[in-house]
């Protein structure tokens, strides 16, 4: 059997009860197609903090660096809210993100048939969609230089942060974006704010310059706040998105919610060689931690990604994919996606009705 190494990163919240579902999953689906997978937990985010006082222990890292991928589910929560920045859960994924070179977040918001009537969006608005948002994920203003709070002439104190790209950050993750939209729809819609910024002008023209290699592709530009509405008023004009990190953070819950949920939806923090690492878009959920609610599925399509991208077993996420769509299509569903006639299940339940349809 073709043996893997896993690194699990549970985190904080509904991450481990989310992250055991798709593990369970993988297991099944190890069994089926002669996979080997074994499974390592480490630490990370707030849990982290608790256990070692970093939240991002060096040994997680070194783990993750000798694994073939990685699975994360989420961190964060009211517990750490005020430590200071760097004890805070959210630097610990921040960290990781680089500390791999994750630079290419792929957030794929594709609405499942069964789900038309979770959307908050009328039918005919979500029907059919189908968007790749690639997210820039290690530059931009989460990393740009100088931060901090410091402190003015007249006493007075002041908040830094500094959006900040340089040519090669934005080519690479113009290649990522041109060669997935020429696999797509062969449409790419660049998201900038270059009418203000000029770190935005320089993603364009850079941007605009790359599609030279890529004459199949159809290349456009939208200014990020016209492209938030756009995504809420005709979403299906849209095939694949490239933008920068915190642009890309707000426009992909903006498209979670056309699939219905952000417990739907997936990613992959991929970088130019190494693990990846699979994550749900959302975070950890501490108002509905604990209580057995949470969706799995955003994790579990998470893992399919992983199969696809890191593990080159297409068959084997083809394979658990459809089994997400047998147990929508046998109308369950979590709170977050329920709609009417439908039957309310909880993270557990889900999990058996899922392993069921894999076994079946
Ligand atoms: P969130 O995504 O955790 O939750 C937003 C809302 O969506 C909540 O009402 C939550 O109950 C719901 N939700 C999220 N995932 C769900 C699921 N799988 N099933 C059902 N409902 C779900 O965002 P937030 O509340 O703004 O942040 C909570 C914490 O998570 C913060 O500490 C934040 O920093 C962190 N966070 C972490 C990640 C990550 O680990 N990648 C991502 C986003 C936020
Ligand atoms: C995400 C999250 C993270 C981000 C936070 C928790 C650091 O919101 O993965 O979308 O902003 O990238
Ligand atoms: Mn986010």
């Amino acid at each position: 059997a073709q043996q893997y190494r896993i690194t699990l990163l549970p985190g904080d919240g509904i991450g481990p009860e989310i992250i055991t579902v798709a593990v369970q999953a993988l297991t099944v689906i190890g069994k089926q197609f002669d996979l080997d997978f074994s499974f390592q937990e480490a630490l990370i985010g707030g849990s982290a903090i608790d256990a070692t006082g970093s939240p991002l222990p060096e040994e997680t890292l070194k783990l993750c660096r000798n694994s073939d991928s990685v699975m994360l589910a989420a961190i964060g929560g009211y517990k750490w809210d005020s430590l200071p920045r760097h004890q805070r859960p959210e630097t610990g994924l921040l960290g990781l993100r680089a500390g791999l070179g994750l630079f290419a977040n792929l957030r794929p918001a594709t609405i499942l048939p069964q789900l038309v009537d979770a959307s908050t969006l009328k039918r005919e608005v979500v029907e059919g969609v189908d968007i790749m948002v690639v997210r820039e994920l290690t530059g931009g203003v989460y990393f740009g230089e100088p931060k901090g709070v410091f402190e003015t002439e007249s006493g007075e104190q002041r908040g830094v942060n500094t959006m900040a790209y340089r040519s090669s950050e934005i080519d690479r993750i113009g290649k990522v974006a041109f060669e997935t939209a020429q696999k797509r729809g062969g449409k790419l819609c660049s998201v900038d704010k270059a009418n203000v910024l000029e770190v935005s002008q320089l993603w364009r023209d850079r941007i605009t310059a790359l599609a030279a290699d890529y004459p199949e592709v159809e290349l456009s530009h939208l200014y990020v706040d016209n492209a938030a509405m756009q995504l809420v008023r005709a979403p299906k004009q849209f095939d694949t998105i490239v933008t920068g990190n915190l642009f890309g953070d707000i426009l992909s819950d903006a498209a979670a919610m056309l699939t219905g949920s952000i417990g739907m939806l997936p990613s992959a923090s991929l970088g130019a060689d190494g693990p990846g690492v699979y994550e749900p878009v959302h975070g950890s959920a501490p108002d509905i931690a604990g209580q057995d609610k949470a969706n799995p599925l955003a994790q579990v399509l998470s893992a399919a990604m992983m199969l696809r991208y890191d593990l080159n077993q297409p068959a084997a996420s083809d394979r658990l994919e459809k089994a997400v769509m047998t147990v929508l299509d046998q109308n369950y569903r979590t709170g977050d996606i329920m709609s009417e006639g439908m039957k309310l299940v909880g993270c557990q339940e889900m999990s058996d009705v899922l392993l069921a349809a894999l076994e079946g």
